[in-house]
């Protein structure tokens, strides 16, 4: 059998604030927002990709904390993985997003409740709204 393909996410955290990042395509999810990231390569580790993918996709230096509990599984064959992350150096920007925007808990949770995060990245949601209310 072969492995399932495992996608890297960052929770870019800024204190009580997380970024979240536009999806532009695919039409399925275009307009919805998500924890920037993507596909782990061969002989990278999960952080080395998440450092990678967050400087491709936002032009930031980011450095990669813990991963977040939950791990969502939509498929059999995709894996991902959230990571807590910081911004070293840098200021971000949509280089292949839509937008990029800043959201405090109750922010998230109305994204939530609106249906306006990517359905795979719900997996994180409760756990993400806890910890920005607290932070
Ligand atoms: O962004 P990219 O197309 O490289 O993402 C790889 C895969 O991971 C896609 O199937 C995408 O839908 C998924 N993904 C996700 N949630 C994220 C980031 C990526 O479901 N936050």
């Amino acid at each position: 059998m072969t492995e399932p393909v495992l996608v890297v996410a960052g929770a870019v955290l800024d204190g009580h604030r997380m970024l979240l990042a536009q999806r532009d395509y695919p039409e399925a999810v275009a307009g919805l927002w998500e924890l920037p990231g993507g596909k782990v390569e061969s002989g990278e580790s999960p952080d080395q990709a998440l450092v990678r993918e967050l400087c491709e996709e936002l032009d930031v230096e980011v450095s990669v904390g813990a991963a977040l509990r939950d791990v969502v599984s939509p498929t059999d064959s995709l894996t991902l993985v959230a990571m807590r992350a910081e911004i070293v150096s840098g200021t971000p920007r949509a280089v292949e997003h839509r937008a990029l925007r800043w959201v405090d808990g109750t922010e998230l949770a109305h994204l939530v409740r609106d249906g306006a995060l990517v359905p795979n990245d719900l997996g994180w949601a409760h756990e993400m709204i806890a910890e920005l209310q607290v932070r």
